[in-house]
């Protein structure tokens, strides 16, 4: 493993791996009431530049569980929110700290605020990824199908920062995936260039061909943050991008659903289907907890 979890993009498939098997085994410790092998003390600074209730509190209780202690700093609360730069922040928080997480707009502040810190930095998302998501999703999956390779992944809806994510770590860990969204809203270029070289990956305007066969379909908001003033023109981009009984119908049998969470119920997903599913989307946001130990585990440790 690098010294930072920046994208799924950089990750080899066997550092992917790596971390859901120790997610696992610190899952279970944590469902059998076992200490964690983790050197006490160890302090994590949880950077916000956008709102969260699933990732904050992840971070926090994860860090907490691993005998350690979370430090939130909102953007607007710290001197980041006053024009302080990412590469001084990096260099003082890294005096303190063991650890930072970031969740901000570009991707390129959290590449600048890693290459600035002595310590490991987490992409917490951005506006390019969502790796911390996605490990979540594949932990989540493995442990409903009790594998990865050779299944069908389908995302319906936004080409965004999840959408990136999903794309990069399904593919690594040998699914194939298929990609349904309008045109103009397709995922990064840089993504595309990696998946069509990859293998196994299709890029359609047609929601009901990607979901064909499909193992588990993925889907999120139409409206990320930071997207709130075209809500209406995308709600319009969208309108036949929902995940609901007819497309789950042209799905594999025993289909899963993932969204990241929160949810826009009637709009990207109906209410029927996201309650049908609701085992499995809420088991992914407590992965959140356990693949996020794995990360800090992983990258304090150097294991
Ligand atoms: N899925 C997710 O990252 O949720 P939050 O925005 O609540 O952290
Ligand atoms: N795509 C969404 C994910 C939220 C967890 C956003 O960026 O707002």
């Amino acid at each position: 493993m690098k010294k930072d979890l920046l994208k799924l993009l950089d990750l080899k498939a066997e550092d992917i791996l790596h971390i859901l098997d120790t997610a696992d085994k610190l899952k279970a410790e944590h469902k059998a009431k076992k200490a964690h092998d983790f050197p006490p003390g160890r302090t994590l600074a949880m950077i916000f530049e956008k709102s969260s209730t699933r990732t904050r509190v992840s971070f926090e209780v994860g860090i907490t569980q691993l005998g350690g202690h979370g430090i939130f700093l909102s953007s607007a609360d710290s001197q980041l929110g006053r024009g302080e730069s990412i590469a001084d922040t990096a260099r003082v928080l890294d005096r303190y700290c063991d650890c930072i997480m970031i969740r901000t707009y570009e991707q390129a502040q959290v590449e600048e605020l890693a290459k600035y810190s002595a310590i490991p930095v987490i992409n917490a998302l951005t506006d390019f990824e969502h790796p911390c998501q996605v490990l979540a999703d594949l932990m989540t999956i493995r442990e409903h199908k009790g594998r990865l390779a050779g299944l069908k992944a389908c995302w319906i809806g936004d080409g965004n920062n999840v959408a990136n994510s999903m794309i990069a770590g399904c593919l690594k860990c040998g699914m194939d995936v298929a990609i349904a969204c309008p045109a103009g809203y397709e995922p990064d270029e840089q993504v595309l260039n990696f998946a069509e070289n990859f293998g196994n990956f299709t890029l359609t305007n047609d929601p009901k061909t990607a979901a064909k066969g499909a193992d588990v379909i993925f889907t999120d908001v139409w409206s990320s943050m930071g997207q709130e003033g075209e809500a209406e023109k995308r709600k319009k981009a969208f309108a036949g991008y929902q995940v609901n009984a007819r497309i789950m119908e042209l799905a594999a049998p025993g289909c899963m659903i993932q969204h990241c969470l929160p949810a826009h119920k009637g709009e990207e997903i109906t209410e029927e289907i996201f309650e049908m599913h609701a085992q499995e989307i809420f088991d992914e946001a407590e992965n959140r907890l356990h693949a996020q130990k794995a990360i800090m585990y992983i990258l304090m440790k150097k294991v």
